[in-house]
């Protein structure tokens, strides 16, 4: 089993395209997160020797995590899968197989969310690729799905995932149809908990401490997946996981939050520049995401906008992106300090 799921709940990060680079990926786990997966990886991309995958599929520090793969061929997404494991050995622990993806993008290409509306059956059907990448792959294989609109089928295509050789499957609550919007069903969750025998793995509006408590007692699920509400927040699992533990929520006072805040986000930059992604990564989208809930942010969100402008991102080579995005994160960690300390002192002042 790529991860130890008798350490229940386990709270894993999702893969997010354009958010789960390495660098983000090592904060969250060093936050506590249990698990973490890269951003889908296409696999067409990889076997053509796209260097996308190299540059933000690894990992630091040899922390295990799983590589997402994303495809619309079960013979590519094989291939990948075969290549991908080795090039990432011995930290990659799992393949896991994007099936929920619904962007359009993505789906007009078969890829995705596109894949659930194959006939069983068919070469491309979700279990026919889960059973081809298990042939090849020496990692454990495992899927990531929506459900549909109909209960019954749900259950039939995770069983389906089972039968194939999946050792454990994510299921986000929503259908293809509602992309992001309405509420994650979490019964269905529960009732496809109920019918396996592998792990399974909620996923859909976990947000805080409540949410987590609700979704756990609902469906008994191994695992927790968090997307959205770790963006810029990878704090989140350091305070789920002291709920888990003491079973009550963490009191913390702003300027605490703020200053917790700001760490993270230096220490992700300092992830960026380290490993060389400054050239990969919007710097300035991600800072202003770490702004999200803490006071002034709006303030703190046009400052950050007006910072040191980079010019023509077009003609300047990595090299040179790289050395624009060092001045940027430099000035960028000077707003939160500011920001944090102007907090700290009106806190103390009110107190
Ligand atoms: C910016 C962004 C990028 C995403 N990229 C991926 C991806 O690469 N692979 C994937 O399986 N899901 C992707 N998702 C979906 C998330 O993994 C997750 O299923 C979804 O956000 C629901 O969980 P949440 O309610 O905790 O956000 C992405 C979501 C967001 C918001």
């Amino acid at each position: 089993m790529f991860y130890d799921f008798s350490k229940k709940p386990a709270l894993f990060l999702a893969p997010m395209a354009d958010v789960t680079n390495p660098a983000f990926r090592h904060v969250a786990h060093l936050c506590g997160a249990d698990f973490t997966y890269t951003e889908m990886i296409h696999s067409d991309g990889f076997n053509h020797g796209d260097p996308y995958a190299k540059n933000r599929g690894f990992s630091i520090d040899g922390i295990p995590y799983g590589i997402q793969i994303v495809g619309n061929d079960s013979e590519s997404i094989a291939k990948a899968a075969a290549g991908l494991e080795k090039f990432f050995a011995p930290a990659a622990k799992v393949i896991d197989i994007n099936m929920g993806c619904p962007s359009p993008p993505i789906t007009k290409t078969g890829c995705g969310a596109a894949l659930m509306a194959q006939d069983f059956g068919s070469e491309n059907h979700p279990a026919n690729i889960v059973r081809r990448v298990c042939e090849v792959a020496e990692l454990p294989v495992t899927a990531k799905i929506r459900i549909y609109k109909d209960d019954e089928k749900t259950i039939r295509l995770a069983k389906s995932l089972e039968d194939a050789g999946a050792s454990a499957i994510t299921i986000h609550g929503r259908t293809r149809g509602q992309m992001y919007s309405g509420n994650a069903d979490w019964k269905i969750i529960a009732a496809v908990k109920k019918e396996l025998s592998i792990p399974v793995i909620l996923n859909g509006d976990i947000v805080d401490e409540k949410s987590l408590q609700t979704a756990t007692e609902l469906t008994n699920c191994d695992g927790y997946m968090i997307g959205r509400a770790a963006i810029g927040n990878p704090n989140i699992f350091r305070r789920l996981k002291s709920y888990l533990k003491t079973g009550a929520p963490e009191i913390i006072s702003l300027p605490d939050e703020f200053e917790t805040r700001a760490a993270d986000l230096n220490h992700y930059f300092s992830g960026l520049k380290q490993y060389d992604l400054l050239p990969h990564v919007n710097v300035r989208a991600h800072a202003q995401w770490f702004t999200k809930g803490l006071p002034y942010s709006r303030e703190m969100r046009l400052k950050i906008n007006e910072l040191h402008k980079e010019i023509k991102i077009r003609h300047l080579s990595d090299d040179e992106l790289a050395a624009e995005r060092e001045s940027l994160i430099f000035e960028i960690s000077n707003v939160f300090e500011e920001y944090a300390e102007k907090c700290r002192r009106e806190y103390h002042e009110e107190m």
